[in-house]
C-alpha cells in the first residue's frame, strides 16, 4: 500500500516517523509525498500541550472525507496521543481505522492488513523496546538524527512525557555506533543524538560523555549534536568532552523552564537557578562562542508576577541565543494538573507575549553580534526563498543563507556574515 506519515511533537516523532517508514517498507509498502497519493494516512501524534492534540483532531476531520469516495483508505494514529487516548481517540473520531501506541510500531504492517487484528496489544508498553535491528527511513539525506535512548525518568510534574513514553531505556553503544556509522558514510554529515534525557544515557557502563567519545572517531561524521540535555545530568566530565571533541558542536539546548527556585521545585526539576548558572559559566567558558538554547514555560500553577518577573531577569543575566517559550498547558494525569491554583488564561497569554518579545530582541542581538564573523555552514537545502541561494545550518545551531546553486548541497561552505535576522544569518 502506498502510505504517508504526518509527523507532529519533537524530534523524537521526526525520528520515530523514520523508523515506521522503514519498517513498513520492509513490508514491500511504498512512502508517497502527496496525500492524494495515499492508501493509507498515518498521524504521528504529540500531547505535551491540549494545542498539539486539538490540531491533530482537525487535520483527521478534514481528511476522512477521503474514505467516502475510497473506502479502501486507512486513516491511523500513533505516538503520544495514541498512547494516551488509545481506543477512546476512535471514538471520538470514528473516521480512524488504527491506533498504535509507541511501542509496538512493529505490529503496523499486521495492523494495516486488517486493522481489527492486534487492537488490544497495539497499546501496550514495553518498557525493554528500543526497536533493534531497525534501520530508520531517512527523508533528509544531509542531516538527521540517532535515537539513542526512549523514554523518561523525570516526572516534571507538568508533564506528560513520562506517561506516554514509558520508563528511560538506552540503546547499546555499538547499535549507536553502527548507525552513526553507516548512516554519515550514507552522506548524513551532521548528526544529532536523541533522548528526552540524553545526557543521562547509560549502557553497560557506558555514560553519554564515552558515547560522544567514541562516535567522535566516525571518519565520515563531520558534526554531532544532541538533544535534550536536563541541567541535572550536565557532568564537569561532560563539558570537557564537549570541548575536547573536534566534532561535537558549540550548541547546547539547555531547557530552563523557569527563573524562579520555587518554581523550580513545583516543576519537580530538580535543580535551582544558581546551580543553572553555575552550568553556563562552565559551558562559556569551557567552549567559546558555544550558543545556548532553551525552553521556558510561563503560566505553571501558582506563578505569580514576580516570579514571572525572575525568569525574564534571568534571561536577560543569560542572553539566550534562542528559546521556545511555552504557555503551559494542564495534562491530565500529571501531578501538576491537580494543583489548585491555575494560572488564568489571559494571565498566561500575557506572560507569554512578554517573553517572546523579550527573547526576539536578545535573539536579534546575538545574530547581529555575528555580522562580519566567517562561519562554516553545513549547506542542507535549496533556500525556500530563492532558488539561487542555499541554506544551511553553522556549528553553532544558527541558519544562514547564501548565494548558490546544487552543488554547495551536501557540502561546507565558508561564508562571511553580512546581515542577519531574528533566525537567519545572510551570508557571503
Ligand atoms: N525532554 C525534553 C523535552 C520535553 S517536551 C526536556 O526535558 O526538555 C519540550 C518542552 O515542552 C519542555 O521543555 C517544556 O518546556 C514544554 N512542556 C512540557 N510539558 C508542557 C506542558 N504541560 N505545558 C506547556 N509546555 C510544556
Ligand atoms: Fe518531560 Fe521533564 Fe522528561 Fe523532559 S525531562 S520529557 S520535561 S518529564
Ligand atoms: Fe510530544 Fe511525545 Fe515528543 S508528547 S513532545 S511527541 S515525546
Amino acid at each position: 500500500m502506498r502510505f504517508i506519515i504526518e509527523t507532529y511533537g519533537c524530534q523524537m516523532n521526526v525520528a520515530d516517523s523514520e523508523l515506521v517508514s522503514s519498517i513498513l517498507i520492509s513490508a514491500g509498502h511504498s512512502p508517497v509525498t502527496d496525500i492524494d497519493d495515499a492508501q493509507v494516512i498515518i498521524f504521528n501524534t504529540c500531547s505535551v500541550r491540549d494545542h498539539a492534540e486539538q490540531r491533530v483532531l482537525g487535520r483527521i476531520a478534514n481528511e476522512k472525507h477521503r474514505k467516502s469516495s475510497n473506502p479502501e483508505i486507512k486513516i491511523g494514529v500513533i505516538g503520544c496521543m495514541a498512547q494516551r487516548m488509545g481506543k477512546r481517540l476512535i471514538e471520538i473520531e470514528p473516521g480512524i481505522d488504527f491506533v498504535v501506541g509507541v511501542d509496538q510500531y512493529q505490529h503496523l504492517p499486521h495492523i494495516l492488513e486488517d486493522a481489527e487484528s492486534c487492537a488490544e496489544d497495539a497499546l501496550q508498553m514495553d518498557k525493554t523496546q528500543v526497536y533493534p535491528n531497525v534501520m530508520p527511513f531517512r527523508q533528509d539525506k544531509n542531516c538527521g538524527f540517532v535515537t539513542v535512548m526512549r523514554g523518561c525518568n523525570n516526572f516534571c510534574s507538568y508533564c506528560i512525557v513520562p506517561y506516554v513514553r514509558g520508563r528511560e531505556r538506552s540503546r547499546p553503544v555499538n547499535d549507536i555506533y553502527e548507525e552513526a556509522k553507516s548512516a554519515s558514510e550514507a552522506g548524513l554529515h551532521d548528526i544529532t543524538l536523541l533522548g528526552q534525557n540524553v545526557n543521562s544515557y547509560q549502557f553497560d557502563g557506558y555514560r553519554f560523555p564515552d558515547l560522544l567519545r567514541k562516535l567522535n572517531n566516525i571518519e565520515s561524521l563531520w558534526r554531532l549534536r544532541f538533544v535534550t540535555s536536563h541541567p541535572k545530568d550536565l557532568s564537569d566530565e561532560l563539558i570537557s568532552v564537549m570541548a575536547e571533541c573536534s566534532k561535537v558542536c558549540e550548541h547546547i539546548h539547555l531547557p530552563l523552564q523557569a527563573g524562579d527556585d520555587q518554581l523550580l521545585k513545583k516543576m519537580n526539576r530538580s535543580y535551582g537557578v544558581d546551580h543553572y548558572l553555575g552550568l553556563i559559566d562552565k559551558l562559556r567558558a569551557a567552549i567559546p562562542g558555544i550558543a545556548i538554547t532553551t525552553d521556558l514555560m510561563v503560566g505553571f500553577p501558582s506563578e505569580t508576577e514576580a516570579q514571572f518577573e525572575n525568569t525574564l531577569r534571568v534571561m536577560e543575566a543569560i542572553r539566550f541565543d534562542y528559546a521556545f517559550c511555552f504557555k503551559y498547558s494542564e495534562r491530565e494525569g500529571t501531578a501538576a494538573a491537580s494543583y489548585e491554583d491555575q494560572v488564568p488564561e489571559e494571565v498566561r497569554l500575557r506572560r507569554l507575549q512578554a517573553m517572546i518579545c523579550l527573547q526576539r530582541k536578545i535573539t536579534l542581538e546575538k545574530f547581529r553580534g555575528q555580522i562580519g564573523k566567517t562561519v562554516a555552514v553545513y549547506v542542507e537545502n535549496f533556500s525556500r526563498r530563492s532558488d539561487d541561494m542555499v541554506s544551511g545550518k553553522t556549528r553553532d545551531f544558527k541558519i544562514a543563507v547564501l548565494s548558490g546553486g546544487a552543488d554547495k548541497i551536501g557540502g561546507l561552505s565558508k561564508a562571511k556574515v553580512i546581515d542577519a535576522t531574528a533566525g537567519t544569518l545572510i551570508c557571503e
